[in-house]
């Protein structure tokens, strides 16, 4: 048996204000909860990626985690019912002459029961085959009522190109047919709280988005993304897509995990109205961020003009015209041809020193879990 080890917390009038409250005792944090005249200590480090258990609230008897909603019991510090083997230590708390001591000895320590691999959680491995080219389409519609998309019916011709001139393999996932959540901000709790796979993937069964990542991360080399120009950005569809991506982006950041390496992305714009280069500019921005690389004249694009509220003439225009249609099946061919030499040649940094943004200094932390709450194991 260890030896007891008691630190003083402090006046037991103060610390019984608050019904849960995370405190440091030197490196170990602990959630200190007050429900029902009774203190309880147990780590203040989730047992899923180490959230401050602490900084969460008490629903009932369980100290609710404020990354992902995990729930531990604020004494015992076993896990929810159905859960009770997923348990993060507990700490033996004493009052003494109106003060508060705890046994940072663990009474009991931290277990994780194995939880089940996300599919996508798997080495970003190609499996051998042809160049496979993903057409994204993020223009708005309803799928029981389409209407003729621009964005989306050159895409379709490039994929068609890509398919019959270059002998790729394709597939096209088109947003409005997917229900997706969009992006909850775990980020801005901590930049650990987002994970990958997506925190909401994880969570929810029900959403789509899954689509995207396995397509994006595990199967293409080249994607092309179509958008039409919404008041002069792209779709609010493919932003909403882009910042559920937020995670692939801060694999990067956080951890030097580059989970799109050797992809070719680029873009397919149109729009009845002007502003082209700002969104074919946006959209590179972010895809350079992630990891993709352009073929030469990355991004095709059609709009007649500020002035041109008709809209059935711009339709027209773009199902009658062969040299809109031969550029996009143009780009397809560069994208693919970029990416057979991304493929030849196979670079693999080591590191991606992004000195000065989101603190990523290019180094892997060996337990992000535990860099993150700064604890020590109980
Ligand atoms: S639920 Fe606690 S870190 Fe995810």
């Amino acid at each position: 048996m260890s030896e007891a080890r008691w630190y003083d917390l402090g006046p037991v009038e103060d610390l019984a204000r608050r019904p849960l409250q995370q405190i440091a005792v030197g490196r170990t944090k602990t959630a200190l909860s007050w429900k029902d005249g009774q203190f309880g200590a147990v780590s203040g480090a989730c047992n899923h990626v180490g959230g401050p258990l602490g900084e969460g609230k008490l629903e009932g008897d369980y100290v609710v985690c404020p990354w992902h909603h995990w729930k531990f019991h604020c004494r015992t510090g076993e896990g929810e019912p159905g859960f009770e083997d997923d348990r993060v230590p507990s700490y033996e708390v004493r009052e003494r002459n109106g003060r508060l001591y705890v046994n940072l000895e663990p009474a009991a320590r931290r277990n994780k029961k194995p939880h089940a691999h996300h599919p996508l959680d798997r080495p970003v491995e190609r499996a051998p085959g042809p160049v496979r080219v993903l057409g994204l389409s993020t223009t708005v519609m309803d799928p029981a009522y389409p209407r003729y998309s621009t964005s989306e019916a050159l895409l379709e011709t490039a994929l068609e190109g890509a398919a019959r001139e270059h002998g790729a393999e394709t597939k096209c996932i088109r947003l409005s047919h997917l229900k997706f959540r969009p992006c909850e901000g775990y980020y801005s709790k901590s930049a650990h709280a987002c994970t990958w796979p997506c925190s909401i993937t994880q969570m929810d069964p029900t959403d789509e988005l899954e689509e995207v990542y396995e397509g994006l991360v595990h199967w293409a080399d080249a994607v092309l993304v179509s958008t039409p120009i919404r008041w002069g950005s792209a779709s609010s569809l493919y932003y909403k897509m882009v910042e559920r991506m937020n995670c692939v982006q801060n694999q990067v950041t956080l951890r030097n995990r580059i989970l799109l390496r050797n992809k070719v992305a680029a873009f397919i714009i149109t729009g009845g109205q002007d502003n082209v280069q700002a969104v074919a500019g946006q959209m590179m921005g972010f895809f350079a961020e992630v990891g993709c690389v352009f073929p030469q004249f990355p991004y095709i694009a059609h709009s007649r003009g500020w002035t041109a509220e008709d809209m059935e003439r711009n339709v027209a225009f773009v199902q009658g015209s062969q040299a809109l249609h031969e550029a996009a099946r143009e780009l397809a061919g560069r994208a693919v041809d970029m990416a057979k030499i991304l493929l030849a040649t196979a670079y693999e940094p080591e590191h991606i020193a992004r000195a000065g943004r989101k603190g990523c200094q290019g180094t892997a932390p060996e337990s992000p879990a535990m860099m993150a709450a700064g604890v020590e194991e109980g």
